[in-house]
């Protein structure tokens, strides 16, 4: 029998992406070309190229998922999937066959995986909302996967990421069904994590985002508004104008989903600002003159509005939320506990870290990644989008901020919070619990701090990062500790 015969390393790797698990579901009525998987999941995967559909498809014909076939009546080559027994449980890493007597049942080795990543493209690191808006020193979704994988944290668990970030451990144990809950000191990025895990009712989404984006264009040039300082420095007149135009669109109406909406105003005014193309993320200055672009090797022109970004980003912005809402459909199929990725809980709490007592006891799992010390400084890098919301700018209680540098006082501060951290979330961390700490340690840091805390040291990974093109970082190395509590 062909089951048998199927390796669960491979099954298990065969269809730990999202464009196959699409394929999966175009298929399951029958056979297709292609070209008509192509033309079915292209628009919702965000796929352009038919290669990468091609290549999909072979992989899992590689690996027995598929099988393909000429077909004598339309002289094409069919796809169609090849077994239809067979069940899988991506949270456990247990494939369960619909015998579930199976013994041939094996455990996948993730140990020989290479956790550089290095040869997963953009558009996977970025793939559906993670890559809803910038956010500089966020963790690639392959590598919070891996750790899932790796530790077998399943459906039972609850995920704690203390430095959650924009939510990438968020929306990868949502995938896999698996509760979380996230700390962060950034009202901005708590919001960004919301807007990422949320559920929508997909038609509405796009009847507030059309609606949304026909009122932003409706801007009264000639009213004289107060703008702030820095609105005033780093944006056009008419750009300061059309964005609070937008920001009271969004007040004015009675929209659910203000807060994507939030998402995509900051995503335009970042675009939109006096910077110049070549350094979107440093430029101390605004350009206000033609400048020469070094990444366009040529004159380039400040921004002279914010309008013309609208379209774009509010189609984007709704792709990407859509794609998601579709691979947690098509996941919750291979998932079976009985749940909806609707009634998986994620909690956020924009709090800090040190302090804040997490109303729960049993934490059974944590993935995060604290801030290095003295690289970046996490409001700062969305200060626009402050500008514009009254998010509360809670910059003081940032851990290891780059304006605080890296020298001798700040390394010391930075291991005391560091301890105050774990020791503040002792309580709240079930004692079997494995703490997955993900950080560039170039300095040897973490074991004191492991030390002086109430966790040891189980394992170290060493994870090369070979490139971060917006951190202009060469390449380097960072850990992921793996503790335990004492
Ligand atoms: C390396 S980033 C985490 C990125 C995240 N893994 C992601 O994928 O988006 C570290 C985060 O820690 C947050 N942070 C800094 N100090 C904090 C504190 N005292 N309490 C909670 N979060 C804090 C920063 O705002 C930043 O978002």
């Amino acid at each position: 029998m062909v089951l048998e015969s199927l390796k669960v390393e491979d099954v298990l790797k065969g269809l730990s992406s999202d464009t196959r698990l699409l394929i999966i579901d175009s298929l399951k009525n029958g056979p297709k070309s292609a070209i008509q998987v192509f033309n079915d999941i292209s628009d919702n995967a965000g796929i352009k190229n038919r290669e990468t559909i091609y290549r999909a498809l072979e992989r899992l014909v590689d690996i027995q998922i598929l099988e393909k076939k000429y077909d004598l009546n339309t002289k094409k080559i069919l796809y169609s999937i090849k077994n239809n027994t067979i069940t899988l449980s991506l949270l456990s890493d247990e494939v369960l066959f619909q015998n579930k007597k199976d013994k041939s049942i094996e455990r996948i080795d993730t140990e020989n995986i290479d956790i550089s990543f290095s040869n997963v493209p953009q558009y996977e690191r970025t793939k559906h909302v993670h890559g809803l808006h910038p956010y500089q020193g966020k963790f690639i979704p392959q590598l919070v996967e891996y750790l899932i994988k790796k530790n077998k944290f399943s459906n039972k668990d609850i995920i704690l990421d203390p430095f959650m970030g924009s939510g990438t451990t968020m929306v990868e144990c949502k995938l896999r069904h698996i509760d979380s809950v996230g700390l962060e000191i950034s009202e901005f990025n708590c919001l960004l994590a919301k807007v990422k895990v949320n559920n929508y009712n997909i038609k509405k989404l796009k009847e507030e985002i059309d609606n949304f984006e026909k009122k932003s264009k409706q801007v009264d040039y000639s009213k004289n508004i107060n703008v702030s300082e820095y609105l005033q420095s780093w944006f056009s007149e008419e750009a300061q104008k059309e964005l609070l135009h937008m920001v009271n669109v969004i007040k004015d109406n009675d929209y659910r989903y203000k807060n994507v909406l939030k998402i995509i105003v900051s995503r335009i005014a970042r675009s939109a600002r006096l910077m110049p193309h070549y350094s979107l993320e440093w430029a101390k200055e605004p350009v206000k003159e033609p400048y020469y672009c070094h990444k366009h090797s040529r004159t380039c022109y400040p921004t002279e509005n914010a309008i013309k970004f609208l379209h774009r980003y509010c189609l984007d912005s709704f792709k990407r939320i859509q794609q998601r809402h579709q691979i947690e459909t098509s996941m919750d199929k291979f998932i079976d506990n009985g749940k909806t990725f609707e009634n998986i809980n994620v909690s956020i709490f924009s709090e800090d870290s040190r302090k804040f007592k997490l109303p729960v006891d049993n934490i059974s799992g944590v993935i995060t990644s604290p801030p290095y010390l003295g690289i970046i400084d996490y409001h700062d890098q969305h200060k626009y989008s402050y500008e514009l919301f009254d998010f509360k700018w809670n910059f003081d209680n940032e851990i290891g901020p780059k304006s605080n540098g890296g020298g001798a006082k700040a390394r010391e501060k930075y291991k005391e919070d560091m301890i105050k951290v774990f020791e503040n979330l002792h309580s709240t961390i079930k004692d079997n619990a494995v703490v997955n700490v993900v950080i560039g340690d170039r300095l040897n840091m973490y074991p004191e701090i492991f030390d002086k805390s109430s966790f040891k040291v189980i394992k170290v990974l060493e994870r090369p990062v070979k490139w971060r093109t917006s951190l202009r970082a060469p390449n380097f190395s960072e850990k992921v500790y793996i503790v335990k509590k004492k």
